[in-house]
């Protein structure tokens, strides 16, 4: 099997020092990279190194630390630029991640574009974060909800989303990926149908944007947003993309240092992109090590990465299959390298502590999504999700471990 790799695994593996930590005396096979993924050295090196040499804050100094802090934060910038295919630089707003890139969407544009009678469309397949904020900024507005429907395996009825679509459609918020079952929605062509209708649209690619190529411009959404956590960088950091125009047209979502051009105590005018939408201090680290994360992917090369996570995906679903009473829930193509499931009569949090118990960690329950659970009539699911660095043997292991478990529960 290793020779069909497309990369020396155990190479990867290398550079991911948590991958060497036992758990439970076991080593760690480490099957959460939905929820967070691990970091390699050259991110953990790239925190201690700003730290140590040149902390300073940014866009204020005039002294060589926060020239060079200065430097690098606007150097990772572009390089989030090219990893989406934005045309501006100024496009890409640094926040704390994608919930925070959603609430700034929804706050900014609700407040100042939305009105009572408009409709938002989100799907079931949707995260709380791509819920929540829209519902609150619906109640204030006097707008509503429409939610896209999904089968059993969580797959868009594009049916019932074009016959939703009308010239009260002002939102779409679409998620790219789904966190909790990995199927990928056909965004392209949910883009250009709310286009028709006049409706700008959001993707939430906080699962696919370490998985998928992403080409914003190709895609055509009005707003995209990612997490750093989730594509080997720090937590904490995250990216809003908007089109340059809707975010000239956009007030700021909070006020502060920054994002202002002139304050008197009558009035302030405010900062240009990307500065408007970036007040106080940011996450400066963080937002430099992202580039890190971003150049680790690079040079494994994302196509690789989804080759090697394809191969782990196909040798976990057709093993998978092979036990009585589990039913994988969204087995469909296209997906990303999630596998959720069911087991009749074994509950999904007693199966994780014994998994925990083998070393392996999963996530179990609803994966946030709890509404996603109620269209499909479960309480929640075990998801295992994999990452560049997970192996074939590491597979095995979790069948072997997930036998003996099913054994003891039922
Ligand atoms: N959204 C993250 C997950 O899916 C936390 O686990």
């Amino acid at each position: 099997m290793s020779s069909t790799l497309p990369y020396d695994i155990q190479s990867i593996r290398s550079e991911f020092p948590i991958l060497e930590r036992k758990v439970k005396g076991k080593t760690l096979v480490y099957f959460d990279n939905a929820a967070t993924s691990q970091k390699p050295k050259q991110v953990i090196d790239a925190i201690a190194h700003y730290y140590s040499y040149y902390n300073a804050n940014i866009h204020r100094g005039l002294h060589t630390l926060a020239d060079e802090a200065t430097a690098d934060f606007e150097a990772s910038r572009a390089v989030v630029q090219s990893f989406i295919q934005a045309k501006h630089h100024e496009e890409i707003i640094f926040t704390k991640g994608t919930t925070e890139s959603i609430n700034l969407v929804a706050n900014s544009w609700g407040n100042a574009f939305l009105n009572e009678g408009d409709e938002i469309i989100i799907s079931s397949l949707e995260h709380h974060a791509n819920i929540v904020p829209w519902q609150m900024i619906a109640e204030k507005k006097g707008a509503s909800i429409k939610v896209i429907p999904i089968d059993g395996n969580g797959k868009l009825d594009m049916n019932a989303f074009e016959k939703m679509l009308s010239k009260k459609t002002k939102f779409v918020s679409i998620v790219h990926a789904s966190n909790a079952l990995g199927v990928i929605n056909p965004v392209e062509e949910i883009i250009a149908l709310a286009h028709q209708q006049g409706a700008l649209v959001m993707v939430d690619g906080a699962q696919s944007s370490v998985h998928l190529d992403i080409d914003v411009q190709k895609m055509d959404c009005d707003f995209f947003a990612f997490s750093g956590h989730k594509i080997y960088g720090p937590t904490g950091i995250g990216i809003l993309y908007g089109k340059k125009h809707l975010l000239e047209s956009m007030p700021p979502y909070q006020g502060g240092g920054e994002m202002i051009k002139e304050v008197t105590f009558e009035k302030t005018t405010y900062n240009e992109l990307p500065f408007k939408f970036e007040a106080g201090t940011p996450n400066i680290a963080d937002a430099i090590v992202l580039k890190s994360a971003i150049e680790f992917i690079n040079r494994v090369g994302k196509s690789n990465i989804r080759k090697h996570e394809d191969l782990l995906l196909e040798h976990a679903t057709s093993k998978l299959k092979d036990i009585p009473g589990l039913h994988i829930i969204g087995d469909i193509q296209p997906k990303v390298s999630v596998i959720s499931f069911t087991i009749d009569g074994v509950h999904p949090q007693d199966l994780a502590i014994l998994l925990d118990n083998q070393g392996i960690a999963v996530r179990t329950g609803h994966h946030c999504a709890q509404p996603l659970m109620q269209c499909l009539g479960i309480v929640g699911t075990t998801r295992a999700s994999f990452a560049a660095y997970n192996t074939i043997e590491e597979v095995d292991i979790f069948i072997e471990a997930l036998n003996k478990a099913i054994k003891m529960l039922k």
